[in-house]
């Protein structure tokens, strides 16, 4: 299959190209396409005609896009949009990578395809719109939602692109103690996995439509910088405290975890649990590293 993985450099997108690296694979830079550039997108798509594009670019500096609503809806509503408009054309399937953030966090348990969303934020409101209008502009397109990332490449869009495991880690280890919230829930999800999950999504015949894909089964903040602790076996003090301990300029979910039923439903679930995949990655590619920061 010939794919196009745009934000192929980014956290999920460069596990994403050893995922399905067996294929014939076209990874542009952002300055090569630019999602928000309706032109950019039609001639680059065109021109490469893949059979399958998957999307993992965003604009997800959740704070930066409560002040910057316009590049919010240009990359992040605009952008799948014209990736459908011209897949639509050349008859392309579009797997989009969207977010637990167009919830409101209320429900209390995790989140399935059905519920209806009701974001909070600038991101949220502007992930949520452009799945609409992916999936109302192209029959062939698949949402694919998910939360709270780390893996082993670097977040672009975080400042220093550390992930929660790492960020621990350094704190732990610089100070002894962390302070951690503990009344805000989701599912970290290990991008190697949700890699992988994804490329059984794009390689096997799936049904279209909205997919939650999270490693299992979620956790508070609080809890997950525990079991990261517990299993680097390193004595550090986790201290738990509420979410306005940190200020913010938006408002958090307080609960977004997503349950992957339809993924279940489909036989196609393939997402390890958290404690398992977090030992994973501690083990393959961290412990050594941090102990030199
Ligand atoms: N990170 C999380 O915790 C999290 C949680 C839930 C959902 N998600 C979703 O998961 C997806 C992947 O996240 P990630 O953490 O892998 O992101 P990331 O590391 O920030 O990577 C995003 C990639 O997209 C590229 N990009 C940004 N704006 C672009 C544009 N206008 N046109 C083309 N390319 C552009 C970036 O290139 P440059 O860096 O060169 O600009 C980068 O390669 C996103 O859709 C995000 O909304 C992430």
């Amino acid at each position: 299959m010939k794919i196009l993985i745009i934000g192929s450099r980014g956290q999920l997108g460069s596990d994403l190209v050893k995922a399905l690296e067996t294929h014939e694979l076209i990874t542009p830079e952002h300055y090569d396409l630019n999602v928000a550039n309706k032109e950019n997108v039609k001639n680059y798509i065109i021109e490469n005609e893949p059979h399958a594009v998957i999307n993992c670019s965003a604009f997800h500096d959740v704070p930066k896009c409560e002040n910057d609503p316009i590049t919010s809806f240009s990359v992040n509503t605009a952008g799948p949009f014209n990736i459908a408009e011209t897949c639509k054309e050349i008859g392309a399937e579009f797997f989009h990578i969207s977010t637990d953030y167009v919830f409101n966090g209320h429900k209390g348990f995790p989140y399935k395809e059905s519920d209806t969303p009701d974001p909070l934020m600038v991101y949220g409101v502007s992930k949520y719109a452009g799945e609409l209008l992916a999936l109302k502009m192209w029959e062939k397109t698949a949402v694919i939602r998910t939360t709270g990332l780390f893996g082993k490449n670097p977040c672009r869009a975080k400042p220093g692109g550390r992930n929660f495991v790492d960020l621990m880690l350094h704190l732990g280890r610089q100070n002894g103690e962390v302070k951690v919230v503990g009344d805000q829930y989701c599912c970290p999800t290990y991008t190697p996995d949700l890699a992988n999950q994804i490329a059984v999504m794009v390689t096997d015949k799936i049904e279209y439509g909205i997919y939650h894909a999270v490693t299992p089964p979620g956790c508070s903040w609080y809890d997950f910088a525990k079991t990261i602790f517990d299993l680097a076996d390193l004595k550090v003090d986790v201290q738990k405290v509420n979410s306005d301990f940190f200020p913010a300029n938006f408002k958090r979910p307080d609960d977004s975890r997503l349950s992957n039923e339809r993924l279940a439903k489909s036989g196609m679930d393939i997402m390890r649990p958290l404690k398992e995949v977090t030992m994973e990655y501690l083990t393959n590619d961290k412990l050594n590293k941090v102990t030199v920061i």
